[in-house]
């Protein structure tokens, strides 16, 4: 089946704030360029060889990562930059301050994985070079952007499609209900009860559906939820930095597994999506993550194209 995707214009767009340290640095206007960027990129990979030529990039990992740290490491390379990498705790010996000051003065840009949002948003206050939130704990803004490529490439244009995500209320679910609801997607996140998502986010996403008609709501009954869906999306129920709590989220979690009966319940066709990584037999099932519908390895790939179509937009020649 050939991507149906946005049409790009030639001159590259830009992020008006100069930053993604959260979702909402993005305008809908602007997130609709990043998809239609992501699509050309994708399909013409070679068009954007030079863009970052002599731009150099660091990545900060406090926490570990498989796709995010070798998709932007590939994206940067790919785009003609170079990056610098350092993983561990960002300020043990020295307040962020003063890091965002230091690489500032050798690098274009900054893109972290951290445990505080709060650290992003210091890197990019004191740093003054764009600053990417590569996972932080209230967003994952880049998983949003691939997972919005990934459903525009299956469905054309999501608006009026339904998304549920089933599970924790976290970084994951804020990110992609701020941009369902950019896009006109409705988006119904079914958790237990004291895992729900962040309250401000989530009105903020619900202010946001308002005005483009997306319907942005909680469930605490997941199958009901999940009735008529396009896509059903699930998460880790213990993300990182939560390990202690995994034992007690396997209870409480249990009745929120994404199973062949929980996808019955969705459209016939519906996509099942997941950020990765899995823990197969928790949040989700082997026959789930193998089966038609499953979308995983695509949402996977399009963080590459994604990021290209960010990183061009934000430092892009
Ligand atoms: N989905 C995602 O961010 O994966 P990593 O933790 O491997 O980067
Ligand atoms: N919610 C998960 C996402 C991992 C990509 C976490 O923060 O660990």
């Amino acid at each position: 089946m050939p991507a149906r995707v946005l049409p790009v214009d030639d001159a590259l767009p830009r992020i008006g704030s100069g930053q993604c340290r959260r979702d909402q640095d993005l305008t809908a206007e602007e997130l609709r360029r990043l998809l239609a960027l992501a699509a050309d990129v994708k399909r013409s990979p070679g068009r954007y060889r030079k863009a970052l030529d002599g731009k150099y990039v660091t990545l900060l990992f406090e926490k570990p990562s498989l796709r995010t740290r070798l998709t932007f490491e590939l994206a940067v390379k790919q785009l003609g930059g170079d990056c610098v990498v350092s993983i561990g705790p960002i300020a043990e010996r020295e307040p962020v301050m003063d890091v965002a000051r230091n690489l500032a003065r050798w690098t274009q840009g900054i893109v972290a994985r951290v445990f505080l949002q709060q650290t992003v948003d210091d890197l990019a206050h004191f740093g003054q070079v764009p600053v990417v939130n590569a996972l932080s704990d209230l967003y994952h803004p880049c998983q949003a952007f691939a997972d919005l490529q990934t459903l525009w490439e299956r469905f054309g244009d999501p608006a009026g499609r339904k998304v549920v995500f089933v599970g924790d209320g976290n970084n994951v679910a804020h990110s992609l209900m701020l941009n369902c609801a950019r896009l006109g997607v409705h988006m119904t996140v079914a958790t237990p009860q004291g895992y729900e998502p962040n309250q401000n986010i989530f009105e903020e996403a619900r202010l946001e559906g308002e005005k483009t008609g997306a319907r942005i709501a909680h469930a605490y009954d997941a199958a009901a939820a999940v009735d008529g869906a396009d896509a059903v999306y699930t998460d880790v129920w213990a993300s990182m930095g939560q390990e202690k709590e995994a034992e007690e989220r396997r209870r409480v979690f249990a009745p929120y597994q994404v199973n062949e009966a929980l996808m019955a319940r969705a459209k016939a066709g519906a996509l099942f999506m997941h950020c990765l990584p899995a823990k197969r037999g928790q949040e989700t099932v082997h026959e789930v993550m193998e089966s038609a519908g499953s979308v995983i390895y695509d949402q996977a790939e399009n963080r590459l194209h994604a990021q290209k179509a960010l990183l061009l937009m934000l430092l892009g020649a």
